[in-house]
């Protein structure tokens, strides 16, 4: 991991303090995120850009429940990316990356047009976690690896971690 990333993370977490779960969600759906990338051979740059985005996806639910009193995915997408800037420009991360992880986090819960291996992986982790975080049904699990999944490597591990929803046939 690189010393940016690192002090991303640290970020992250004073801006979630007291609240673990939120804490442990974006350090998993990154560890995801990582994992996926390397498998799916992403250059250098691309696994940077998905991994930043994994960390810092959530960072509009706070705002939307201070604001709105809740957090649906929509409300998520409308606040995070502007605190998302802020965060990367206190590191000194450079413009492209900035604006393409802003944009990341703005549609993270956009499944109809997912253009790019950085957005395919961040959804991907996402799901792999909230399937088990949200305690999703076999169904649900079963509609979005059809729907949304496509990497090699995240539909191994959803079909792999979720084994039980997947009967024989579909394997
Ligand atoms: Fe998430």
């Amino acid at each position: 991991m690189d010393r940016l990333t690192e002090s991303l993370i640290h970020m992250m977490a004073e801006y979630y303090a007291g609240d673990p779960k939120r804490i442990q969600h974006f350090i998993k759906v990154y560890t995801f995120a990582d994992f996926i990338s390397s498998e799916e051979n992403l250059n250098g740059y691309d696994k940077f850009i998905t991994v930043t985005a994994a960390i810092v996806h959530d960072i509009g639910i706070k705002e939307s429940e201070t604001k709105y009193g809740k957090s649906d995915g929509k409300l998520q997408e409308k606040e995070g990316p502007s605190l998302a800037e802020n965060m990367l420009r206190q590191l000194n991360f450079d413009s492209p990356a900035i604006s393409r992880v802003s944009y990341l986090v703005g549609h993270h819960h956009t499944y109809d047009n997912i253009e790019g291996m950085d957005y395919q992986i961040l959804v991907e982790s996402d799901f792999l976690v909230n399937m088990f975080e949200d305690n999703m049904s076999n169904d649900a699990i079963r509609s979005a690896y059809k729907l949304i999944f496509k990497t090699s490597s995240g539909k191994s591990l959803c079909r792999t971690m979720y084994s039980a929803s997947f009967p024989q046939e579909d394997l």
